[in-house]
């Protein structure tokens, strides 16, 4: 399997971690030599409800039994994606109330680009210095990190870069602009949260120039910050809201929410304005109706500030230097990169997943899933303190 996985299969790094993977359940992956991983990555902030979550697992095998794909995107009606979007909307500020579903994040950026162009006839999108936002073509133009882009030039015309924080740089954003693009808190630059009303700013920057905001909250969403969107920290409502990765409950997603005002502009001048065949999957849109409603029927939201709390008082350790985020999306600083190499790699030999970030070489990245137990979080953080003693500097 590992020779046919490098040979066959295409990779994005020379070294990937390569475990080959029997099942996973609850907080843990096993592999096939039956050597169990507590997670603490959950897919990269993905598996919100852990592996394999009852209620997600009866949802996709109740829509199994009734249709797979039947139509390309918004043709027919389709309960669970129905459900799904209206289920969004009754927990979005006005006017955030009508959602396009999508394969990916990217997809679901690249989408949220074309309405903000659509909608404001401009063409200028002001994105932030280390932001990530996906992959495709318009998700890698508004990704701040020229080293990983420059190759694939020319990207799409008309984006220009601020430093995310910093409010002297908000007079960028002009009557020239379509939109802003942020992501709530910044993941690969290292879980980096908007500080002094810095949000608050680029809205009220934004609505004088008649300019959209975009957020960013593949990542923050869905739970993982103590609430169900990371906007909702810091008294600032976007215009367009992206989602994905938690939302799906471990199945493949994306969405982007605006008003209806805005939204149906997709529908007409040029018609079939942004189209997929696959999003909106019913079976996919069941997962995500089941995840969404256990994450905002439950207490998980209000347990992550816990669990947050007790992963800073359990990882203590000489060598980290901070930990970075909020709720379960926490970044731990250490002294050098390859001491954040080595700690990924021992815990992983010592049965705990973790992972980098992808602009800060520094950052042990840590977001488990919400489902995560208290008893879990001390183990784990006893793992990586136990392999921090070992690291001589
Ligand atoms: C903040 C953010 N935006 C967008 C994306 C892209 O999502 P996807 O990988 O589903 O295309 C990611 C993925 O890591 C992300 O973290």
């Amino acid at each position: 399997m590992t020779s046919d996985f490098f040979k066959y299969q295409a990779q994005t790094t020379p070294h990937p971690l390569a475990m080959t993977i029997s099942h996973a359940e609850g907080s843990y992956i096993y592999d096939t030599n039956q050597k169990a991983y507590l997670d603490f990555v959950a897919g990269v902030s993905a598996c919100s409800l852990g592996h394999r979550h009852p209620k997600v697992i009866e949802a996709i095998k109740n829509q199994l039994d009734k249709y797979l794909h039947v139509m390309v995107y918004g043709e027919y009606i389709q309960e669970p994606a129905v459900e799904l979007t209206k289920l969004l909307a009754s927990h979005l500020p006005k006017p955030l109330e009508k959602t396009y579903l999508t394969n990916s994040g990217t997809e679901a950026i690249d989408g949220a680009l074309k309405l903000a162009r659509r909608v404001t006839g401009r063409s200028e999108i002001i994105a932030a210095h280390h932001a990530y936002h996906g992959n495709t073509m318009g998700a890698l133009s508004v990704m701040g990190f020229e080293e990983r882009k420059q190759v694939f030039r020319p990207l799409i015309p008309d984006v220009k870069f601020i430093k995310f924080n910093a409010q002297e740089e908000l007079s960028q954003i002009t009557t020239k602009t379509a939109a802003v693009i942020l992501e709530t808190i910044q993941g690969g630059a290292g879980f980096i949260e908007p500080k002094d009303g810095y949000l608050e700013k680029v809205r009220k920057q934004c609505d004088a120039v008649g300019a959209l905001l975009i957020l960013d909250e593949i990542q923050p969403g869905i739970g993982r910050t103590g609430k169900l969107f990371g906007f909702e920290h810091y008294n600032c409502v976007p215009d367009i809201l992206v989602t994905g990765k938690g939302l799906g409950g471990g199945m493949p997603i994306g969405a982007f929410t605006s008003s209806s005002k805005y939204m149906d502009l997709l529908q007409d001048n040029p018609k079939l304005g942004h189209i997929t065949t696959f999003g909106g999957h019913p079976v996919i849109a069941a997962a995500a109706l089941a995840t969404l409603k256990e994450i905002t029927g439950s207490n998980l939201m209000s347990q992550t500030l816990e669990k947050e709390a007790l992963i800073r008082q359990h990882l203590k350790h000489p060598l980290i230097t901070e930990i970075r985020g909020r709720g379960l999306m926490l970044a731990a600083i250490t002294q050098s990169a390859d001491i954040t190499n080595e700690v990924v790699l021992k815990c992983k030999d010592e049965g705990l997943i973790l992972f980098w970030l992808l602009f800060e070489p520094k950052a042990i990245r840590i977001s488990p899933p919400l489902t995560i137990s208290n008893d879990e979080i001390i183990k784990g953080c006893m793992i990586i303190t136990r392999v921090l003693d070992c690291i001589s500097l």
